[in-house]
């Protein structure tokens, strides 16, 4: 499967010079991408919506790649995004399915820099430009990671720039966009944070056997609780028992904030988890409804092959009085 896809918005690849630059630098490039160029599949602007969100499903890394047109995504590409991002999978309550996949918008502007300015012609920032795509983001719990882009690629013969300018310009934001990609697939603070959100994506389903999470702890694991501490993995499986009994399954644990950094023994990950969940009738929380918010200091370390082993979990409820 692939783990980036790239979603072309370009709708006419046959008359580009840059656009068409940039991915055949992506095609050429080792990493294994699935380029989708919405120009072939539909140019009658009907979506296949099943494949598309296939294909999202699929990816760890999601990349719109598009010429700016009138500001904003050509037209076909904001069709592309009406129909895939549709209730209960971008949105809604089981809208879940693009939590926690990097988004990135890489984009060929025709105007200058400086343009794009408030006492210049066009007035705004770029990134201004890009709110609406942005909060779409957040919507889907997609992470928006720094949008790649490149003034001056338009190219009118005898008119606006050289084509080997522009070329030689899509070269570069090609070279720009794949070192922001591998930095987000093969980095340690990556490969950490991808961790971190399957892991709660697994405390979500509150699975009947605690065999996954074992496999990603340390035999002599700590794990501090606010109501008490625990060793080992005999002592996971009694609080992972207890809160079986106590959450249901289908609970929501969102990251409101993540921080992997170095320590002596491996990573230090900071994390703010806001847990929504319903419990059952006997449980210490008698059926209530749930929404804690609770800070959580992990020590993990990440071997050769990128596995995540956690070996310290430290869970503290934030006081509403501190
Ligand atoms: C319909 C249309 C609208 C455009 N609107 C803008 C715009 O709002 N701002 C801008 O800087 N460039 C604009 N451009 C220039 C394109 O961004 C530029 O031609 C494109 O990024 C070059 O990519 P390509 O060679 O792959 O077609 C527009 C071009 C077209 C055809």
């Amino acid at each position: 499967m692939s783990k980036i896809v790239v979603i072309s918005g370009h709708p006419d690849l046959e008359k580009s010079h840059t656009n068409t630059v940039i991915l055949k630098c992506l095609e050429d490039s080792p990493e294994s991408m699935d380029i989708r160029r919405l120009d072939r599949l539909y140019p009658d602007f009907r979506i296949d919506v099943e494949a598309e969100q296939a294909a999202l499903k699929a990816a760890d890394v999601i990349v719109l790649q598009f010429p700016f047109h009138w500001y904003a995504v050509p037209a076909l590409l904001k069709k592309w995004v009406d129909d895939v991002f549709s209730y209960n999978f971008a949105y809604g309550p089981e809208g879940d399915k693009l939590k926690g996949k990097d988004f990135i918008l890489s984009l060929t502007i025709g105007g200058a820099e400086e343009t794009y300015d408030p006492l210049g012609y066009n007035h705004f920032k770029i990134e201004q430009f890009l709110h609406p795509l942005q909060q779409t983001a957040y919507l889907a719990g997609l992470v928006y990671r720094a949008p790649v882009y490149t003034h001056r690629m338009v190219y009118i013969p005898g008119v606006y720039n050289r084509l080997e300018d522009v070329q030689s310009r899509a070269r570069d934001h090609a070279g720009r966009l794949l070192e922001q990609i591998d930095g987000l697939l093969n980095s340690p603070q990556a490969r950490i944070e991808r961790f971190v959100t399957e892991w709660f994506r697994q405390f979500d389903q509150l699975p009947q056997s605690s065999d996954w999470f074992l496999e990603h702890l340390d035999r002599d694991v700590n794990w501090v609780m606010p109501d008490g501490r625990y060793s080992g993995h005999a002592g996971f499986r009694d609080w992972y028992s207890h809160a079986r009994e106590t959450f249901r399954p289908g609970c929501d644990h969102q990251v409101e904030q993540l921080e992997v950094r170095r320590s002596d023994t491996g990573y230090q990950v900071d994390l703010r988890i806001r847990l929504l969940a319903e419990t059952f009738e006997g449980s210490p929380f008698g059926g209530e409804a749930v929404n804690m918010l609770v800070n959580e200091t992990w020590q993990v370390s990440l071997d050769a092959q990128g596995r995540v082993t956690i070996h310290d979990y430290l869970v503290e409820a934030v006081d509403s009085q501190a």
